[in-house]
């Protein structure tokens, strides 16, 4: 790819831009107010706002390898007490994808260096469901099956912390699991049990 075509792309958008709305610039630049976080994967093919079909203001975006959520990271962490706290998103959704180089990488028994410490944690999440993962035959349905579940637990996490505690009890803030498929371009909703995972959680991790 040159380089070059990305500048040339970006003059096109911005006419684009304007040609429908004038002070469309003039207004992004007055600030942001989302209503929606997005925490999805580092995939190229993934890509946030535009599977959505949301533009520039609408969503506020972390992306990662594999949509972890991990409290030790300082990086997911401070977004998401960035959106929830301040900027006050009333979403917060955690989106996998079928596909994940990620997840598939996590399970296989090769020393992968630093990501190492980052894919344990989906590891984590195999051995939680081991059962009913060990119990789907076909390979890849048993993947599919790990990116859902992984997505579910990194939506327990959200749920362990305190700012989404106090937002879900102060102004009724909800968190989603999705799973975008790259084979066919649809984006599921897994429909986690938020309110039912939220009262789970509370009898052990209850911070505020
Ligand atoms: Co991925």
């Amino acid at each position: 790819m040159k380089l070059d075509k990305v500048f040339k792309n970006n003059e096109a958008w911005i006419k684009d831009k304007l040609s429908t709305d004038n002070n469309y610039f003039e207004e992004l630049g007055k600030g942001q107010s989302p209503e929606l976080l997005y925490i999805g994967c580092s995939d190229s093919r993934v890509t946030a706002e535009d599977l959505m079909g949301l533009g520039p203001g609408e969503v506020f975006v972390h992306r990662n390898i594999a949509n972890m959520v991990i409290s030790i990271d300082l990086n997911v962490m401070s977004v998401v007490n960035y959106a929830v706290d301040h900027l006050k998103v009333n979403h917060v959704v955690v989106c996998g994808h079928y596909a994940c180089g990620g997840v598939k990488a996590a399970m296989q028994s090769a020393d992968l260096g630093i990501l190492n410490p980052w894919l344990r944690n989906i590891r984590d999440v195999y051995r939680i469901h081991r059962d009913e993962l060990d119990a789907i035959a076909d390979e890849d349905k048993r993947y599919d099956r790990l990116v859902e579940l992984n997505v579910q637990e990194q939506c327990v996490n959200l749920i362990k912390t305190a700012t989404v505690q106090k937002a879900a009890r102060d102004r009724n803030l909800k968190v989603h699991g999705w799973v975008f498929d790259v084979h066919t371009g649809r984006l599921i909703d897994l429909k986690i049990d938020f309110e039912g995972i939220l009262k789970n959680i509370m009898e052990i991790y209850h911070l505020d």
